[in-house]
């Protein structure tokens, strides 16, 4: 039996799988989210998230296409890691994600291939392509020139690709030196981590959505602001330690988690964390 289920859950409380059905909306989430919607519905380009590793980037990008999945004028193309060997190798996975059918020999047929689907589709059939790519930190600086070379295809109004790029926070220097690429940058926004109300709301958001019942709390006030205080706020450790915390609960026979009971795992989940 699984340690939520001695605890009368009916789903893991503290999962770190990106999933959407435990997103909490806190400020900053809510606010990337509310940019990133308008962003798209404008046709405005590229979007930069910014974030520390943990802070909800991938979590974020899903939410983001759940969001418009009933939109059907509004496809999605996800990259989870933009690592490719070649240029080439990259522009012909795009085609291919993009259902892109002509014969493609060379990088030059493949961005002659994409500004035609995407003109077709944008323009004649009204509809908005979206690249979302997570991991961005790792896109090389001639992918970069690449999606850069892609965001010149506009209309008079608008463009004709919307690039989302989900990236850690060290990537922003190099992407600041590749000429002309900042500019193009219609949204840039950094994911901060959550207050310690948020990590309050967001600990109790996560109980209620897994099926807890609202007598009585699990954590103590005193634990929450530890637990805040230990991860600094950051939903991947947040989510490590109460994990851990619910687990000593559920096989040492305890009712609430305690001040205790988190300095007790905070050791193995927190290294690393720099304490303010
Ligand atoms: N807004 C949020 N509400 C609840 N949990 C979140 C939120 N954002 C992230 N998480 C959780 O934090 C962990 C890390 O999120 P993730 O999206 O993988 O971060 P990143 O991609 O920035 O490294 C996951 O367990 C995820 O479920
Ligand atoms: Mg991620």
């Amino acid at each position: 039996m699984a340690y939520y289920q001695l605890l009368g859950l009916k789903k893991e409380p503290f999962s770190i799988s990106p999933d959407p059905s435990f997103f909490f909306r806190s400020g900053s989430h809510t606010q990337a989210l509310q940019r990133l919607e308008i962003l798209l519905r404008l046709k405005r380009g590229l979007g930069l998230i910014l974030g520390d590793v943990g802070t909800g980037k991938t979590t974020l990008g899903r939410v983001l296409v759940r969001a418009f999945q009933d939109e059907p004028n509004v496809a999605f193309h996800m990259i989870l890691n933009p690592v490719f060997q070649s240029e080439f190798q990259f522009l012909e996975y795009l085609c291919k994600t993009f259902q892109v059918t002509s014969p493609l020999r060379s990088s030059m047929d493949c961005m002659e291939a994409l500004q035609n689907h995407l003109y077709r589709r944008g323009v004649e059939e009204g509809k908005t392509t979206v690249l979302l790519i997570d991991e961005g930190q790792n896109l090389s600086s001639s992918l970069i020139e690449i999606l850069r070379s892609l965001l010149n295809f506009e209309t008079n109004d608008s463009k004709l690709l919307q690039l989302v790029i989900l990236a850690q926070m060290e990537a922003l220097p190099r992407f600041q030196r590749i000429r002309n690429f900042m500019d193009r940058v219609a949204l840039k926004y950094i994911l901060n981590p959550f207050g310690e109300e948020e990590t309050r709301r967001m600990i109790r958001f996560r109980l209620a959505e897994a099926g807890a019942r609202s007598e009585g709390p699990l954590f103590t006030d005193d634990a929450v602001r530890l637990i805040h205080y230990r991860t600094q706020g950051y939903p991947r450790k947040i989510n490590q330690l109460c994990q851990k915390a619910m687990e000593v609960l559920a096989t040492g026979g305890r009712r609430v988690v305690d001040v205790g009971t988190v300095n007790e795992v905070s050791a193995e989940v927190c290294e690393g964390v720099e304490e303010a």
